[in-house]
Parts: C-alpha cells; structure tokens; sequence
C-alpha cells in the first residue's frame, strides 16, 4: 500500500453542488480522499449552488451520493459521518448578487486556507463567477479555479471562456481538467514510455506500422440529450480525451514532470497533427449515429428516440479517423482514432502495431500473422500486453504462434485503482497542475476540431447509421482496411 502524504487544509466551494458530477464524481472522491487521511480534518468541502438548502440538508444528499457511488466494502460508517461533519452549503447564485457576502463571510473564517472553486456548472456561468469571486475579494494566492469541459464548442467560445477567466485569475491557479490524465492508467502510459528504455528506442516510424486508439462505450446518451445533441462524439470525446492519448503516445520526452514541461511537448504534438481538409474529409473520417439494436442481449433504443424523437439529428456518436503527426519521429505512421457510444464493449486500449520483418527465414506456412504488438489497456482490466512470437513446443518442425507477455494491473498490484478525480483533485490542492490541460492546449485542440467540424457541415450527407451493439458503420473497417490494415478486435 503506497504511503499516503496528506495535502494542506483547504476549502473547496464547489459550484454546482447539486449536480450530476458533484454527486456521481466529486463527493465519492472527496470521501475516499477523507478516508484514506489525505484531508485535513481542518479543510471543507463547501457546495454552492442557487437552491435555497440548510448544510443539513446538503450533507443528507452527500450521505446519499456517497453511498450511491462508492462501492458498500469501501464504506466506513464512522469515517463517513466525520467526512460529512466538514461538507457545508451556501446558497449563492453563480450569475446573479444573491449570496456572495455569505460565501465570502463563511470564507473569511479561514483565510489561510488553499482556496479551490471548482466550477462543476455550464461553461455559461464561468465568466461570471469568475467575475463574483473577484468583485468579491475571494482570489488571492492560494486561490485556484477548476474548469470542468466542455471549455467551449469550438474556437471562438474556448477564447471567450479562456479570456473571461483569465482576467480575473492568472494561468498557473486556472486547472483545466480532462478527467482522462487523472486515470492512473493514462498516467502510467507516461512511465511506460519514459521509465523503460526498451520501448522508447521502438518509438518510431522505423519501427512502428500504425498506431489505434479506441475509447468505446456501452452507455447511450444516459439523460444528457440536451448537451449531447449540441456535442456529439467529435467535441465530447475527440477534442479532449482521445487527443490528449494521441499526445501521450506521441510526444518526445519532456525535460521533467514539471507542468508545463509534459505540456510543451504535448502542445508541439497537437500543432503538429494534419489538420482534415474538405478534400479528404472523406477517406480519412468516418461518422456514425447508433440505431436501435441489443446490448448485452438487451434491445436499445436509437439515438433519435434517445433524444426524444429529434428525426433531423445529425449529431454524431461515432468518429473513426485516420490522423497523421507531422514529425520525423511520426512520418508516415497513421493514427487510428475510434470512438463511439453504443458500441459492444466499454473499452479503451492503444494498440501500437510494429512493422513486420523486412524477411522471414521460417517457413511461410508457420508464419502467416501479424508481427509484434503492443496492447495498452486504458480500462477495463487494465494492464498491458506485449506479443512475441515464440515457438510451438513439440518436435513437430519450426511452428510460430504469438505469446503473450502479460501485466494484469489488477493481480500484479492488488489494490483498488483510484478514480482519476481522487487524484486530480489533490493535484489542484497541491497546485500541481501537470495532468491539467494549459490554455494553448485547449485552444489549438479546437482549432484542428474545427477544421474537421466545418469540413463535415460543409457536406451533404448525414452520419451512418449503426446497430447499437456493433464496433460502428462498415465504412469505419473500411477507413482502416483500405491501408491493409484491421482493428484490433478483428485481428485475432
Ligand atoms: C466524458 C464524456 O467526458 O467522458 C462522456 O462527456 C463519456 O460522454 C465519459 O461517457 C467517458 O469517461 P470514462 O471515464 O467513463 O471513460
């Protein structure tokens, strides 16, 4: 069990404390943090939000997230109504006057306290608490504001939220998450690729054929019509999530851990993606939309039923692309993008394919496979898998066959993976923003979405549809196989 370093004594307002990511994310990693003894038992966790409710009455709907969404083994009863007695509540509205002086007086009781508010609310509101927490003297050094996503639709909204918190707090106390970075598994793509000199030398297009990455889900839109139908998978999954993998993967090795030296390199990856032009929007993107269809054997609706019978809807909940990274290091190695809603599995691997040998001295027919494989399982069963060819035992002449070398994270280290929020929210108390994304970041992510947005709004035709339950359209296997190559479920 790793030690566990307690952080300092904070007050987190969090706003939006009614919501869904408050409930379902939040107060369970707030818990599992108060539990392990890394919270003070000097800090709060002050909700904020326009409804009018006693801090009784918040803390009940605290009791009930925590049993909701943490798992009953992990439930101490006692820990929990000592977690609870430092969860507190302040009517205030975000956009409007009405509650700031009780939020600032509840503050003013500590005033030596690290300060996080974090925004778990619309993007609308970010400018204008923003705006209230200065105007009310609440920013100061210890100060930091966290930015949920989505940060804004596309370029021009990123700006705009980007400018309206910046004026009133500086760059290094503004945490941007991508609840990604926090996966521990995402985190270890850092030591897998920085700690071990065997796969770094590999990482190149000497070495490596193509690169896929797939983030697939089971769930539909789960209630989130009204947002999803403005997003679709491109915004709410590409921009952010499978972006920042794709820099993971690619990046050159950072000077050190420190932030901005992983977010410079980064950054160099995100400008250095081909950005999809009208051209050939057509061979390098597929876009789909589930149709009704079974998920573990269970009937699905569609997604246009999903939303609430919207027949028009062009949003789509499926994007498989063909990327390229403009670098000597990436020259000629295509990235293979997937992801969905709806899909057979919720699974997210990357999955790096080495070129095959120039020749073989074995005999073709014990030959016929794939080369050697890497397989980086980002959730679930998390571990990573290498396959070798070895020989078949027996004296039956010179057989191949792939073998796997195999870490199960699960039975290697025997501990329950924090969720990414655990960790990110420690990070923002200890102002390490590394595994936050920084504003460029954000902003140059939007400028390549946008090319690809407005290459698809430019074209006549809507997404294809899929059955609920498939890995997505045909076209999305013949995006891929039109280069000789297949996704990785269909390889084995
Ligand atoms: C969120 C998206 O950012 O990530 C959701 O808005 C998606 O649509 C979720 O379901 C996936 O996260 P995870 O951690 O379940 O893979």
């Amino acid at each position: 069990m790793a030690t566990i370093i307690p952080v300092a004594s904070f007050d987190c307002v969090v706003f939006g404390a009614t919501g869904d990511l408050t409930t379902r994310k939040l107060l369970p990693a707030l818990y599992y943090r108060f539990k392990d003894g890394q919270i003070p038992k000097t800090s709060r966790i002050i909700g904020a939000s326009r409804s009018a409710m006693s801090t009784e009455a918040f803390r009940e709907r605290a009791r009930d997230a925590v049993k909701r969404f943490v798992p009953a083994v992990d439930i101490d009863e006692t820990k929990l109504a000592d977690f609870l007695e430092h969860v507190d509540y302040v009517a205030v509205d975000g956009a409007g006057e009405e509650g700031w002086s009780d939020l600032a007086a509840k503050l003013a009781e500590r005033p030596d306290q690290i300060r996080p508010f974090y925004l778990a609310t619309s993007p609308d509101l970010y400018g204008s608490i923003c705006r209230n927490l200065s105007a009310h003297g609440l920013i100061g050094d210890k100060s930091r504001v966290v930015l949920e996503k989505p940060i804004g639709k596309n370029l021009k909204s990123a700006r705009a939220i980007n400018d309206a918190v910046g004026e009133v707090f500086p760059e290094e106390q503004i945490f941007r998450i991508d609840h990604y970075l926090g996966k521990e598994t995402v985190q270890n793509l850092l030591a897998l690729r920085f700690a071990n000199t065997i796969f770094e030398r590999l990482w190149t297009a000497d070495v490596i054929d193509h690169v896929q990455i797939t983030v697939g889900e089971t769930v539909g839109v789960e209630g989130r019509a009204g947002y999803y139908d403005t997003s679709g998978a491109l915004r709410d999954m590409v921009q952010n999530h499978m972006l920042q993998l794709l820099c993971l993967m690619a990046m050159e090795s950072p000077l050190s851990l420190d932030a901005n030296s992983v977010r410079d390199e980064k950054l160099k990856v995100l400008r250095a993606l081909k950005p999809i032009t009208p051209n050939d929007v057509q061979s390098v993107t597929v876009r789909g939309q589930y149709a009704a269809g079974a998920i573990d054997g269970k009937s699905v609706d569609g997604y246009r039923t999903d939303i609430g019978g919207n027949e028009a809807s062009r949003t789509e909940t499926f994007v498989a692309l063909k990327l390229e990274v403009q670098s000597w290091r990436w020259a000629g190695v295509p990235f293979y993008l997937r992801t969905g809603k709806r899909l057979p599995k919720k699974l997210s691997e990357i999955v790096v394919q080495f070129r095959a040998s120039p020749f073989s001295i074995f005999p073709a027919e014990s030959f016929g496979r794939e080369p050697n494989r890497l397989v980086i399982r980002l959730q679930p069963e998390e571990g990573i898998k290498l396959e070798v060819m070895t020989k078949d035992p027996g004296p039956g002449g010179m057989r191949l066959r792939p073998t796997n070398l195999d870490i199960s994270f699960e039975e290697t280290f025997k501990q329950r993976y924090p969720d990414a929020y655990e960790r990110l929210l420690m990070d923002v108390v200890r102002g390490n923003a590394t595994l936050f994304m920084r504003r460029d970041e954000v902003e140059v992510a939007w400028a390549w979405a946008d090319s690809l947005l407005k290459a698809w709004a430019d074209r006549p035709e809507s997404p294809r549809l899929y059955p609920a339950g498939s890995w997505g359209p045909t076209a999305a296997i013949a995006l891929i196989e039109r280069d000789g190559r297949t996704w990785h479920e269909e390889m084995n």
